[in-house]
């Protein structure tokens, strides 16, 4: 299934879209295709025009930050990120990002999109990883109302390092440490071959077109990756696509509940062992009409191993 928005190499994030772009061109053979190798993605990235547009963050990331970060800063994992708006979004907002992609062209484009974060590309022996860090100390400055937190500036390195927060009548004017800390890394490397505790341990995760595009194959080992990297009392947003024709081919694949929860290992009822884990479903759309089928919805779930 492909969708007709231009503009973004793969997702529209403003508009809550998780979606592979039909381009011009690109050919129906590889829209159609069903699995999708890594060599499948670098031909798409090859084909589609680089825009350097940064984009805005997910609708639904913006909507569910306090379910899926109740406590900032937090680490946040971003697998299949592509060269996603929104690990500079939650960036922003003091968090530490890590991000992982197979195909290293998205990663170098969004970088030259977000010129102004310096980085360094290190080897890893699973691939490399581009880390933004700065040798001199800068800020982002993000004001604070009634706990919706927002960047009003990327960098003002001259700043009182020692005041941290500025009450003001409307709001709090928070600055948050950018940059020095490596706290932005994007891992360049085949999801399925992360050895097992290299990533460490995330707070969340934020899976956006990430499940639904992995190769069907690929599945188990994806889960038992982002599962290993999940800390204790973890929260994964999982954006999934279900219910669509039978016969439907192409990306986004459409998973039933059944499949994720057997993948996932969520919890059933009478269940007393076992590691397994909560479910929350924070909304569903219906994405018949975008997709020109008859039914095809999107679902927002909070993952956790802990209750909500
Ligand atoms: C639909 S795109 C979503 C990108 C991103 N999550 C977003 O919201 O823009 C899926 C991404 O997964 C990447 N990908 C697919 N298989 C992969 C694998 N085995 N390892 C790493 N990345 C992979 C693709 O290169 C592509 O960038």
């Amino acid at each position: 299934m492909g969708d007709q928005d231009g503009g973004h190499v793969q997702c529209d994030h403003s508009k809550g879209k998780g979606n592979p772009v039909a381009h011009p061109e690109m050919d129906d053979a590889l829209m159609q295709k069903e699995e999708w190798s890594l060599d499948d993605w670098v031909e798409m990235y090859e084909k589609v025009p680089f825009n350097k547009n940064q984009g805005g963050p997910s609708k639904e990331l913006v909507k569910y930050i306090k379910a899926l970060l109740p406590s900032e800063p937090a680490r946040v994992f971003v697998p299949l990120c592509g060269k996603s708006p929104d690990m500079r979004w939650l960036y922003e907002r003091g968090n530490t990002v890590v991000g992982v992609e197979g195909v290293e062209m998205p990663v170098k484009e969004f970088f030259e999109s977000h010129s102004d974060l310096k980085h360094t590309v290190e080897d890893v022996s699973f691939g490399k990883v581009y880390k933004v860090g700065n040798s001199f100390r800068c800020w982002t400055i993000c004001r604070e109302r009634d706990g919706d937190r927002q960047s009003i500036n990327t960098k003002y390195p001259t700043i009182n390092p020692n005041i941290h927060q500025y009450p003001s009548h409307h709001f709090t004017i928070l600055l948050l440490p950018q940059s020095h800390d490596e706290r932005l890394q994007v891992y360049v490397c085949d999801f399925t071959q992360i050895p097992k505790g290299s990533l460490g341990h995330f707070d969340a995760g934020f899976d956006w077109g990430a499940y639904t595009a992995i190769r069907p194959a690929d599945r188990p080992k994806y889960v038992e990756v982002v599962k290993d990297a999940m800390g204790e009392n973890f929260r994964y947003f999982l954006e999934v696509c279900h219910d669509g024709p039978p016969d439907a081919l192409g990306l986004p694949h459409s998973i039933s509940f059944r499949t994720l929860k057997l993948d996932f290992g969520i919890k059933s009822i009478n269940q007393s062992s076992g590691v397994s884990l909560n479910v929350w479903v924070l909304a569903t759309k219906d994405i018949s009409a975008e997709w020109e089928v008859d039914t095809f919805f999107n679902s927002f779930l909070l993952l956790s191993d802990k209750d909500f």
